[in-house]
């Protein structure tokens, strides 16, 4: 699933060229090193914002990125994308929302577009945080399109035939997150935990008969 939202937002949404210059926010999530990785692979510059030093270690010596900050670190979000964007920016993956966009709005060129893939700083808020800057899309006729993984799975085939060989070649890479210890309770989590189709068109996941989730994969 975080694979296809980032190939609909890559491809379908935010349409990065070569030589573009691309952020990314919530970068070291499953969609944000993903968006960073198909930059760097399409040849855009691409920075991204972490939440602790590690995870923008992790994205500048393992994803590739040309750079990464610590957003949590940064008081003043319009310097820092200042910083590391002195050129503006073309495309905005958006993950988080909040202070982080209207930061970025004054950071965006003229034709700048917005890929909006959630706001993950606002979905747990009694009250949402307002925008200031968003004259900035008039001023520079910025495109801001939302979308939803799952208006694009008639792309899926496509997906894997440009995904597999890069990860065969590794030229993508992944970090795996294993705990050993689920291995003591494989077996009743296997009986409680249970993933059925429903006439070829939804996928459900049950447990102990309940449907906890359902995803149409038609
Ligand atoms: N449109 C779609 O179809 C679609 C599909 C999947 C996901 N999404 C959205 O895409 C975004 C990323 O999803 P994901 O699967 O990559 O998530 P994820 O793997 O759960 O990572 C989310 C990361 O967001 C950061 N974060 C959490 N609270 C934050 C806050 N208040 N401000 C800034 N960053 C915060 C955290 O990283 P740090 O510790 O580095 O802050 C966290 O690791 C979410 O908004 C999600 O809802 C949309």
């Amino acid at each position: 699933m975080p694979g296809m939202s980032v190939y609909a937002g890559f491809y379908k949404v935010g349409t990065p060229k070569k030589g573009e210059y691309v952020f990314v926010s919530a970068t070291s999530g499953a969609v944000g090193q993903l968006i960073g990785q198909f930059a760097k692979l399409e040849g855009c510059y691409v920075a991204g914002s972490a939440g602790s030093k590690e995870k923008v270690d992790l994205l500048k010596n393992k994803f590739g990125f040309d750079e990464a900050f610590n957003y949590k670190e940064k008081h003043d979000l319009n310097a820092a994308l200042k910083r590391y964007f002195p050129e503006g920016i073309d495309v905005y993956f958006e993950n988080v929302g909040g202070k982080m966009l209207d930061a970025v709005l004054l950071n965006m060129r003229h034709h700048g577009r917005i890929a909006a893939c959630g706001m993950i700083s606002q979905y747990n808020l009694d009250e949402p945080e307002g925008t200031k800057n968003l004259l900035q899309i008039l001023y520079k006729w910025i495109q801001i399109k939302g979308y939803m993984h799952r208006n694009y799975y008639h792309l899926y085939p496509k997906f894997l035939d440009l995904v597999l060989p890069y990860i065969r070649e590794k030229k993508m890479v992944y970090v795996e997150d294993i705990v050993e210890a689920l291995k003591m309770v494989q077996l009743p989590l296997l009986d409680f935990l249970v993933v059925a189709t429903l006439e070829n068109e939804w996928l459900l996941l049950l447990v102990n008969d309940a449907i906890i989730h359902c995803m149409n994969v038609a």
